[in-house]
């Protein structure tokens, strides 16, 4: 369990640091400008991912260890309207991965701009990402793509 977990770290950490790597319109406020196409995301992403089922599938699982997870669940628990979050996060990852879907939601940096958020809570995040691809079962490559076009909106969520 502890190896699985070094691995997970490990995996987030690289992707991070990839997505850091890369320039990109992605490291722009993402949802500010309703932005619709993800440096790294081919237009057979969203399908492989399951199509709008398989995203569900995924933001479901996500939530399910968010909840479960004693670093950050407080967080969501007295901040969050979880039931909200999770539809808007189903359509925002179905526009990242390439859907004809429009995010309605806030802007990243103003929805989390008063919560204090650090580094390691958004790792947290970031792990349990990896941990709901396991779960569903959604291909690792594309999975990845996912979470890489995601990582860059800390610069938006992360404020301490
Ligand atoms: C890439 C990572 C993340 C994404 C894609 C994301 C996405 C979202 C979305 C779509 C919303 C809903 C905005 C709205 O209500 O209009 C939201 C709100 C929220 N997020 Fe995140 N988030 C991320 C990271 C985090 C982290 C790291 C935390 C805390 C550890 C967090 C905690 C919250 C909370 C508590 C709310 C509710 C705010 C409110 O209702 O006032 N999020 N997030």
């Amino acid at each position: 369990m502890k190896a699985i977990r070094l691995s997970l770290t490990l995996a987030a950490a690289t992707t991070l640091m990839l997505a850091a790597a890369q320039p990109a319109v992605a490291a722009q406020d993402p949802t500010g400008g309703k932005q619709t196409t993800y440096p790294g995301i081919p237009s057979s992403s969203l399908e492989k991912f399951g199509g709008e089922a398989g995203v569900a599938v995924w933001v479901d699982d996500l939530f399910y260890y968010i909840l479960a997870d004693n670093r950050i669940n407080q967080i969501f628990l007295t901040h969050g309207k979880v039931k909200r979050q999770i539809a808007l996060n189903k359509e925002l990852e179905q526009m990242v991965l390439g859907g004809p879907v429009t995010y309605e939601g806030a802007s990243m940096s103003a929805a989390h701009s008063d919560m204090g958020i650090t580094l390691t809570q958004f790792n947290a995040v970031v792990e349990d990402a990896y941990l709901a691809c396991d779960l569903a079962r959604t291909p690792y490559t594309v999975c990845n793509q996912l979470i890489a076009a995601l990582a860059p909106f800390e610069r938006s969520i992360v404020t301490r």
